[in-house]
């Protein structure tokens, strides 16, 4: 295998939504990038909103030297890389193609990882030639700005291939959580279906509006969980007891209150979410709205480097 260092060119397949985010990602550290995606006007769109992110996001030197070539076809953009990155749609069919396609065309050595949100590994190991260098590299939207990937092994993934594919996401600055085994949504989209399970029954219940459960969690929990994790946090809510006299005091209402929740019907709650969303966004539309969450989002982020 490749080691992490010696990763210098990286194939980006598929240019939507994160494929965009990765190439953005890789250029701010210097690599080469080769891109491929079948849709004729995202690779012709790609270059100048790539610049535009690294320009945005304080790089406007990698912006400048940017190393970036498209390709008509999957097989010509991976040619001599040493690291691919899939991020084709979340439909099994699709992603089976293109990863078996990656596999015939990279050398055994190769890394091949998928961003896949929520798609089991091992389903598509078995069709592999070399399903040791597949592994999951989960990142969340926008790419170049969220720190954490998530890098996540299949039933048939080598040991290798997740330390190398986690010093790799290290060294071009982000945050690899690796985890211990494979799970439907990984670890993330598993805490956040967890809690939004929870804010859609209270808007269902009446107990709170769309706006008024986003406020909540922007200047509570968001602000919170931003420099102590869940765990954390209630080990010092626990005074000098820690975690042990937090659970001793409010463990017994947190389970009560677990054992109490149920599980909303999404989809008859779909219209008065939207409506909801709306009324919160104020007639912002979806492009002033991310530009508003980029930007605070990037400034909070740089704030949290400064400070350590
Ligand atoms: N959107 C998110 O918030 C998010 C977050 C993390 C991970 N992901 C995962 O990333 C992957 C991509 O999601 P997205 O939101 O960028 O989707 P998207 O629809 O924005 O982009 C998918 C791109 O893949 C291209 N494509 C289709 N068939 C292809 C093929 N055979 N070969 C190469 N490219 C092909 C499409 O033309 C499109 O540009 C999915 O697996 C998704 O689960 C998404």
């Amino acid at each position: 295998m490749r080691s992490a260092q010696q990763i210098a060119t990286v194939a980006v397949i598929g240019l939507g939504t994160i494929g965009t985010g990765w190439v953005a990602q890789f250029a701010a550290a210097g690599l080469t990038v080769r891109a491929f995606d079948p849709d004729a006007e995202q690779r012709a769109a790609l270059e100048a909103t790539v610049r535009d992110m690294l320009v945005r996001n304080g790089h406007p030197e990698a912006a400048e030297h940017l190393c970036l070539s498209l390709h008509d076809t999957l097989e010509a953009a991976v040619e001599g890389v040493d690291f691919a990155q899939e991020n084709v749609p979340e439909r099994q069919a699709i992603k089976a193609d293109v990863l078996g396609r990656l596999d015939r065309a990279l050398p055994g050595d190769v890394i091949i990882a998928t961003s896949t949100s929520g798609l089991m590994l091992s389903d598509f190991q078995d069709a592999l030639a070399a399903p040791k260098r597949l592994v999951v590299g989960h990142p969340f939207h926008p790419v170049q700005l969220m720190p954490l990937v998530e890098v996540v092994p299949g039933r048939r993934t080598a040991a290798e291939t997740v330390t190398i594919a986690e010093a790799f996401y290290t060294r071009i600055g982000k945050v690899a959580v690796r985890l211990e085994k494979e799970a439907p949504g990984h670890l993330v989209n598993r805490l956040q279906a967890a809690l939004w399970r929870e804010a859609v029954a209270c808007v269902e219940d009446g107990i709170a509006s769309v706006a008024q459960v986003d406020a909540a969690v922007v200047n509570c929990l968001g602000p919170r969980w931003s420099v102590v994790g869940p765990h954390m946090a209630f080990h010092l809510g626990g005074g000098k007891g820690g975690l042990r006299h937090f659970i001793d005091q409010l463990g017994p209402g947190i389970q009560t209150r677990w054992e109490g929740f149920r599980t909303p019907d999404l989809t008859a709650m779909t219209d008065p979410l939207v409506r909801g969303v709306e009324d919160e966004a104020a007639g912002r539309d979806i492009d002033t709205l991310q530009q508003e969450r980029d930007r605070k989002l990037a400034a909070l982020l740089a704030h949290r480097t400064r400070e350590g």
